[in-house]
């Protein structure tokens, strides 16, 4: 959850000065819910989180452990509600899981992290869904290092932004992926974003994307969710050469999905 806490820690610092102690919406399929009930919870805040009713139980329960309430709605219900911005009508300030300002600027923490960690950093290889993270991480780089190559991974099972691309404008595929973190909708504003801070996109097969999770449990002993894994999976696209960090953001798994793919 690290990765999500970093993003969302600073919206709600912000939102709670301004606007104390209601707060507030998050939304979907993410590790941004549990960074968001997480961060409230440390403010002292209630909080509640409009995700997905797909979403899996560690993503789900962990809300829930955190003290925030989950409502739960159907994917395309939950997508009109955030598109037609209805969380304006909900008592609590909201923050946007990946298009809130500050929540990608608190993602740029990852990418300023990276050059304290990495010194001859020439490439990093990032998850992307609705494109909070990857933009947060390109533009602090892209400040501080603008020959850093920033590339953009999503799975075959849900690539939106390359069908945003090709079509040149929104696109609502069905994900049909493991890689739920990365299933957020099409969004005008990160369409533009995306175009400026991202270099390069690859797209992982869904097979490969599921091997991936063992072969990093087995090597690096980390357990990472579908989302997680794939800028790892990605890596086989890539030339050798370059010094590379692959981003692997959350570990969020359905723990049978997990041993199906670990048998
Ligand atoms: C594990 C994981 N990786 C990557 C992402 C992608 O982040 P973004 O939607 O900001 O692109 C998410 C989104 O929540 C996620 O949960």
């Amino acid at each position: 959850m690290t990765v999500a806490v970093s993003g969302a820690r600073r919206t709600p610092v912000r939102v709670a000065a301004v606007q104390p102690p209601s707060f507030a919406g998050a939304e979907e399929h993410r590790n941004a819910a549990q960074a968001c009930a997480y961060v409230a919870r440390q403010l002292g805040v209630p909080c509640r989180v409009f995700m997905y009713d797909t979403a899996p139980p560690p993503k789900s329960d962990g809300v829930r452990r955190l003290g925030g309430t989950v409502i739960g709605m159907p994917r395309d219900e939950l997508i009109e509600w955030m598109t037609t911005e209805q969380w304006r009508h909900e008592p609590e300030a909201f923050i946007h899981g990946f298009a809130d300002p500050d929540v990608i600027a608190g993602h740029g923490g990852i990418g300023l992290e990276l050059l304290e960690d990495v010194p001859n950093l020439e490439r990093v290889v990032v998850p992307v869904g609705g494109g909070g993270l990857i933009s947060g991480i390109a533009s602090a780089l892209k400040g501080m290092r603008p020959e850093v190559e920033v590339v953009g991974v999503q799975s075959d099972g849900y690539p939106l932004w390359q069908l945003a691309s090709e079509a040149g404008g929104a696109v609502a595929p069905k994900p049909d992926t493991i890689a739920d973190g990365t299933t957020a909708p099409f969004d005008p504003r990160m369409f533009e974003l995306l175009k400026e801070v991202v270099d390069r996109w690859l797209i992982v097969p869904e097979p490969r994307l599921r091997a991936a999770i063992p072969e990093i449990a087995a090597t690096a002993k980390v357990v990472a969710e579908g989302a997680g894994a794939l800028a790892y999976a990605a890596l086989e696209q890539l030339q050798p050469g370059p010094t590379t960090v692959a981003v692997v953001s959350g570990g969020n798994i359905d723990p049978t999905l997990l041993a199906t793919l670990l048998s």
